[in-house]
């Protein structure tokens, strides 16, 4: 990943035309966003592991997905063996988040924690060069097509500069509301992996969406 990365989300796909949608984004991401709900930690229930071991089969590019489910613990090793490359869960569901860690990295997969907007963001501080990515979400989870919560500017701030006094590379991902007007705001708050689902695959040229999401957030 460059100093700026897409992970187009497949919650915005046509289901109808998965495989399809995926190929084209696939030479332009960084990483494919999977969205699991399980309709208890959200009011949503989207798809689950037959949809990934699926996918799995006809693309390389490194899956990113994110647990939006009660009880992870139960499924670490199904996913990692569905093909997942990051695994991420969040904060808010589990008792013991090291050792979920641990199992992740335990498969040989990269480990992610996600934090819920009305999560105070220093419940994260802890797995600061513990996880690879940091995954703030910028709007409520659960579902597509929302804008990005303005609280989120600050508690990326906030996030950015433990990391970087603690000199870490672990990266802070954002997730929800982004677009082209936006996007560089929430960089020079202190993303660097952005989710976008809406904003590329309900373009008209999702390759291209995620070129010109690369090129805003680069301007300076
Ligand atoms: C929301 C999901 C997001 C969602 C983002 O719960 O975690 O990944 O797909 O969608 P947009 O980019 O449309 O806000
Ligand atoms: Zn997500």
């Amino acid at each position: 990943m460059n100093d700026i990365g897409i992970a187009p989300s497949i919650l915005a796909a046509d289901f109808g035309y998965l495989m399809r949608d995926i190929k084209a984004v696939e030479n332009n991401a960084d990483y494919l966003h999977i969205d699991v709900m399980d309709g208890h930690y959200v009011n949503n229930i989207s798809f689950g592991i037959p949809v990934i071991q699926s996918i799995r089969k006809y693309t390389d590019m490194k899956f990113f997905t994110h647990l939006m489910i009660t009880n992870p613990e139960k499924y670490i090793k199904v996913f990692a063996e569905s093909g997942s490359n990051n695994i991420t869960f969040h904060v808010e569901c589990t008792e013991e988040p090291f050792k979920l860690i641990d199992e992740i990295m335990a498969q040989g997969k990269s480990a992610g924690i996600a934090i819920h907007p009305d999560t105070p963001i220093e419940e994260v501080f802890p797995f600061i060069g513990k996880v690879d990515i940091i995954l703030v979400m910028t709007v409520y989870p659960g579902f597509g097509g929302q804008g990005y919560l303005d609280i989120s500017d600050e508690r990326l701030r906030k996030l950015r500069k433990a990391i970087d006094e603690q000199g870490s590379n672990t990266i802070i991902a954002v997730d929800g509301g982004v677009a082209e007007d936006n996007i560089r705001h929430i960089y020079e708050a202190g993303a660097r992996l952005f989710v976008a689902g809406s904003s590329v695959f309900h373009a008209e040229d999702p390759a291209k969406a995620i070129e010109e999401l690369k090129r805003c957030g680069t301007l300076s």
